[in-house]
């Protein structure tokens, strides 16, 4: 796991608000993502399923990857601009780069993960597919919320700006 110690600089009020709301979002959009599937708790294939079931499915795994994506792409371009106007040292903070490079680092590797699950999917397993990036992608975020995203939200709040 990738060392990154703790960050220095203040955080407003309101990009504490937005980070927090994005992050919760983007929660949200996973769970949602497993609903789409009737029988991700029970089997997890799509064997159970008629051929018109697994088309509802397939398409809905289509347009979410999208919505997903689109998602991702702004929350990483917001907590930038969060990160580069909080930190003490600006977008010239060493913590600043590894965060910024961490974050295209993880786009390719979702827009790998996406065009497998894809494929997985229209090879007529959308359930296997749905599992998969559920599981892909808590792990993705989870490391780095814990080693990126985590020291940001510890940082001292300005005052005066609720
Ligand atoms: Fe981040
Ligand atoms: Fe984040």
């Amino acid at each position: 796991m990738m060392q990154y110690g703790p960050v220095s600089g203040n955080i407003s009020a309101t990009d504490r608000l937005l980070l927090d709301e994005e992050h919760a979002r983007l929660e949200q959009f996973m769970n949602d993502m497993s609903d789409i599937c009737e029988n991700f708790f029970l089997h997890g294939n799509c064997l159970a399923c008629n051929r018109s079931q697994v088309a509802t499915c397939q398409g809905r795994l289509t347009s979410f990857f999208y919505d997903f994506l689109d998602l991702v792409a702004e929350h990483f371009e917001n907590e930038e601009n969060i990160l580069r106007s909080s930190l003490t040292g600006g977008d010239g903070d060493e913590r600043f780069f590894q965060h910024k490079n961490e974050h295209a680092r993880l786009m390719h590797e979702i827009n790998d993960l996406m065009r497998e699950s894809l494929l997985l999917s229209h090879q007529g397993n959308p359930s296997a597919a749905i599992r998969r990036l559920d599981q892909k992608i808590t792990e993705m975020f989870g490391a780095h919320a814990n080693v990126f995203d985590a020291p940001i939200l510890l940082l001292t709040q300005k005052d005066g700006d609720e």
